[in-house]
């Protein structure tokens, strides 16, 4: 499993298989800082015991089941204000790739890929490093579950649970890897606002009327996606609210 990808250009051409590890996030950034990895370099493991999600959260996937890995990106070109530009990136990758097995993927914002009405598929934990002069390190974290079947907890699903079958999660490793780079080139190439069309366009409940919660529930529709990110909602009285991740819960 663990060589190098021969359908890419410059991404996965140097992975790391690690039967286990505290966490691939953790893992790649310490091998990044000492000149161990380079752009394109993935760590890729079997067994996650202190996987890392959004806000603080853990990941817990099942050993040898899913894919848990974390790609490193040198994005330079883009300013720390473009950020969220590569989560975009990053999500449609992973969207497009699934969707070669499974119809009904979307994604979700910030970071999640999920089933139209099935639950969450995965996650994404991108951290980066900023300076003035630009992003110069990312590391992103790719939590995606392909063949478990049993979740300990609610709204949790999986590519085997979806397509009813086991799925071959090396096959899927490489199509992920080729699509992520894909969007990545496009966004090298200053193509951000087709990446943005795009997200909007496979964004879970974009334009539908649904309830959220920002200290209270309340009713409205997801219009947009601001330049720094934020989820662009109408309320039902027809006001605009941007939120950051914090700011918002969907109920
Ligand atoms: C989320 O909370 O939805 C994001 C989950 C990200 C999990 C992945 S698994 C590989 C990488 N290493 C980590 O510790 N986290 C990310």
């Amino acid at each position: 499993m663990h060589k190098i990808l021969a359908n890419t250009i410059y991404l996965g051409k140097d992975i790391h298989f690690l039967p286990e590890c505290h966490s691939t996030n953790e893992e790649a950034y310490a091998r990044y800082k000492t000149g161990k990895l380079r752009e394109g370099s993935i760590i890729i493991t079997d067994k996650q015991t202190k996987g890392r999600g959004q806000r603080g959260n853990q990941w817990f996937s099942e050993p040898g089941m899913n894919l848990t890995f974390s790609l490193i990106l040198t994005p330079v070109f883009m300013d720390a204000s473009e950020q969220f530009g590569l989560n975009m990136a990053v999500s449609l990758g992973i969207k497009d790739a699934l969707s070669d097995y499974v119809s009904g993927i979307m994604v979700k914002w910030p970071n999640d890929i999920v089933h139209r009405d099935k639950g969450k598929l995965g996650g994404i934990l991108i951290e980066n490093s900023v300076s003035s002069q630009g992003i110069e390190l990312s590391v992103v974290g790719v939590g995606l579950n392909i063949n478990q079947l049993d979740f300990p907890f609610p709204n949790a699903t999986s590519i085997a649970h979806l397509a009813g079958a086991k799925v071959d999660k090396e096959e899927i490793f490489k199509v992920v890897i080729s699509r992520i780079e894909k969007y990545y080139l496009l966004l090298k190439r200053g193509k951000e606002k087709t990446i943005k069309n795009l997200y909007q366009y496979h964004l879970f409940r974009f334009g539908e009327m649904c309830t959220y919660n920002d200290g209270e529930d309340f009713t409205g529709q997801i219009v947009g996606i601001s330049e720094q990110g934020n989820l662009i909602i109408e309320k039902i009285n027809q006001t605009l609210h941007h939120y950051s991740f914090k700011q918002v819960k969907f109920v």
